[in-house]
């Protein structure tokens, strides 16, 4: 199964997955990263593995779909991608893509609703059990069909930093899980 992973930060949940790449515990080929900033940590991460890099901007997203077509991508990950995709991505790739988002979908999703924001808007709205959602992503931010979910509890003293590291960890042993539910497929 060919896969692109779509960032725009330091890439950890896109090091994890190479890790169980590495592991052997997931079978996939990563050919293509697009990352919405020439500085993301992400970036780094995939240049030193000789995976392609392309740093999108408003000038060159139409490059995008022909990329992916021309490398025959099978599944798209978002993996802390912030900018929206381009309609003409989502309809080629019609539930071929999935996004990894840091709160129990629907709350605390949309626009705007990324990173720390979600941990802070989750913090003071007084929420007791917040988590993580992987879905399918569609023409609108957050709204596809949730494929997994898993709950973390918020504690009394979490800020938003504290309780973004623990969902962190439980992204980490998460997305490698639906993404080997995908591979299937092509085994
Ligand atoms: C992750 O927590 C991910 O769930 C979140 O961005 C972070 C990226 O971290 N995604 C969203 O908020 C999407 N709306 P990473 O770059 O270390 O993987």
């Amino acid at each position: 199964m060919n896969c692109a992973f779509f960032v725009s930060g330091r890439g950890s949940n896109f090091s994890a997955i190479l890790e169980k790449k590495k592991s052997g515990e997931l079978n996939i080929n990563i050919e293509l990263v697009v990352s919405s900033s020439q500085n993301a940590g992400a970036n780094e991460i995939a240049r030193d593995e000789n995976i392609d890099v392309f740093v999108v901007n408003n000038e060159n997203q139409s490059e995008i779909l022909p990329l992916l077509l021309s490398k025959k991508i099978d599944l798209i990950i978002l993996a802390g991608f912030i900018k929206k995709i381009p309609d003409e991505i989502i309809i080629a790739f019609r539930d071929k893509i999935i996004n990894i988002h840091p709160s129990l979908l629907p709350a605390f999703g949309g626009k705007g609703m990324f990173g720390e924001n979600v941990h802070k808007a989750v913090i003071e709205r007084g929420v007791k059990i917040s988590g993580l959602t992987i879905h399918i992503v569609d023409e609108e931010y957050d709204n596809g069909k949730i494929l997994f979910q898993k709950a973390v509890e918020v504690l009394p003293n979490d800020t938003p930093q504290t309780l973004a590291k623990r969902i962190l960890t439980q992204e980490h042993d998460s997305l490698w899980r639906v993404i080997k539910e995908f591979s299937k497929k092509y085994e």
